[in-house]
């Protein structure tokens, strides 16, 4: 429109207030919580970038949804309006409802995993890998090499390494591979965008080889923001054709709805092989509920089916893309490492870089992230070694890179929070050097990140 100013497409009707904290009492509640920022209570945060998982503000029309909620066990008008607008972009015959991205992945991987069995992906987030893993099955990630160098400026970060792909495809018998999955955006690797032609290379190679495509969609709205602005022939196109083409390539999905839907709980599984759903439905019964509501009230449908009409809105994409760009380029132009390009959900701090003089071993991004609490009150999340350091056999190995993610709520803070943020990043970055790193006190789990309690090293 001739301005450079890019606003929040919005305007603020209901406040939650934020709730000030000296150092001396984050110090304490740091102690309280063992130095692992999962364990602190948010009300003494006072920006939280933990996650964009759910976190987001709902707009008008979707309380208005909420509303409308319609709570029958089964058939409910809610369950239709839900469906409905999952199916206008991810026109799949079979739509599972789950009450969040991992219990979609938990009934996918309880049918098709198990034993000897292996699952390619871009990248596999958290949850995805320990579901594909929890079933037997063996979780490979294949990631284009740029998409393993956070300073790469490629474009399309999260593509699928396709000679790699496959390598794997001919190599194993058909039966071993019972799914190649693409993570749109991929999260784990920062956040980075797969192109449209990189997802017809997978399609390609997956009709060749026989094997079904899935794609973890959580962030696909973003992720068509991104080919939009970033691949050749796609920016006159609208987002909502972008998307329907990225499911057109798939054979099915999983959806958290606490991402690009902006809702703040909900989810769903959907395909189009009648058999797999039929299983998939029976687990769903056991675990989630009726299949059409899966774990959810009706009003939570209502606020999803809203929420998706809202996320492909070319003014909410512009302003969600460029104001996570805002962030990540004023910190890397005071000189602190980031990955780039920034992601669409979160930029990802280099703490490998930047804290140079502590070893993975001693968690340099653990040491990031706590500082940034003390300093000024902003919770942000260690995706390093103690995320994925602890192998399956007990033994530990670094990570591939030592992050600290401040994931961006969708539309929630306004740009003087991000310059909050930017001054207390920076502060933190100036006295670097006196950071020490952590030494994880409790036993070793699964997923530790969560639990794990930490001490300074001395
Ligand atoms: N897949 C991806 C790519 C995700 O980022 C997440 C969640 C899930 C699946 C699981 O969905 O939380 O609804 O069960 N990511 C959140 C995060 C937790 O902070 O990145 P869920």
């Amino acid at each position: 429109m001739g301005f450079r100013t890019i606003i929040e497409p919005f305007r603020i009707h209901s406040v939650e207030p934020l709730v000030m904290t000296t150092p001396e009492q984050r110090r304490a509640a740091l102690a309280d919580a063992h130095h692992n920022l999962f364990a602190l209570h948010s009300a003494d945060v006072l920006i939280d970038l933990l996650t964009d998982s759910g976190t987001g503000a709902m707009s008008r029309d979707q309380w208005a949804g909420v509303q409308r909620g319609d709570e029958s066990y089964a058939g409910s008008p809610s369950w239709f309006r839900f469906l409905e607008a999952v199916r206008d972009l991810f026109p799949f015959e079979h739509v599972i409802p789950t009450h969040q991205g991992r219990a979609a992945e938990s009934i996918l991987f309880t049918a098709v995993g198990g034993d000897g069995r292996i699952v390619p992906n871009n990248t596999h987030f958290d949850t995805t890998r320990a579901n594909v893993e929890y079933s037997g099955a063996t979780a490979v990630d294949l990631v284009i090499p740029e998409g393993r160098d956070s300073q790469s400026l490629h474009p399309f970060k999260g593509n699928m390494d396709l000679e790699a792909l496959d390598a794997l495809l001919t190599e194993q018998r058909a039966d071993v591979v019972p799914l190649v999955m693409v993570t749109i955006t991929n999260n784990s690797g920062g956040g980075q965008p797969v192109s449209l032609a990189n997802l017809h290379g997978v399609r390609e190679l997956c009709d060749r080889h026989g094997v079904p495509l899935f794609l973890d969609a959580c962030r696909f709205a973003e992720n068509a923001w991104f080919i939009r602005e970033r691949e050749e022939g796609q920016g006159d196109r609208d987002v909502v054709d972008i998307v329907r083409e990225m499911a057109s390539l798939a054979d099915g999905m999983t959806m958290s709805a606490k991402k690009d839907p902006l809702g703040n709980i909900g989810g769903w599984l959907a395909m189009n092989d009648d058999d797999l759903a039929e299983q998939c439905r029976t687990l769903e019964i056991l675990t989630e509920g009726f299949p059409t509501y899966g774990g959810l009230s009706g009003r939570d449908l209502e606020a999803v089916a809203q929420g998706l009409r809202e996320s492909v809105q070319h003014d909410y994409l512009r302003y969600r893309i460029r104001s996570t760009a805002y962030l990540g380029e004023a910190l890397a132009g005071a000189g602190i490492p980031v990955v780039q390009p920034i992601g669409g959900h979160a930029v990802y701090l280099d703490a490998g870089a930047l804290l140079d003089h502590i070893p993975p071993t001693d968690y340099p991004g653990q040491a990031l992230a706590v500082a940034l609490y003390e300093t000024g009150g902003i919770r942000g999340c260690e995706i390093g070694s103690v995320m994925f350091g602890l192998q399956p056999d007990g033994t530990e190995r670094p990570a591939a890179m030592e992050l600290v993610r401040l994931a961006i709520p969708r539309r929630t803070y306004t740009q003087s929070h991000i310059d909050y943020v930017i001054e207390v990043c920076t502060q933190v970055a100036e006295r670097a050097g006196e950071l020490r790193g952590y030494r994880i006190t409790s036993p070793p789990r699964p997923l530790r990140h969560f639990t794990a309690q930490f001490e300074a090293v001395a």
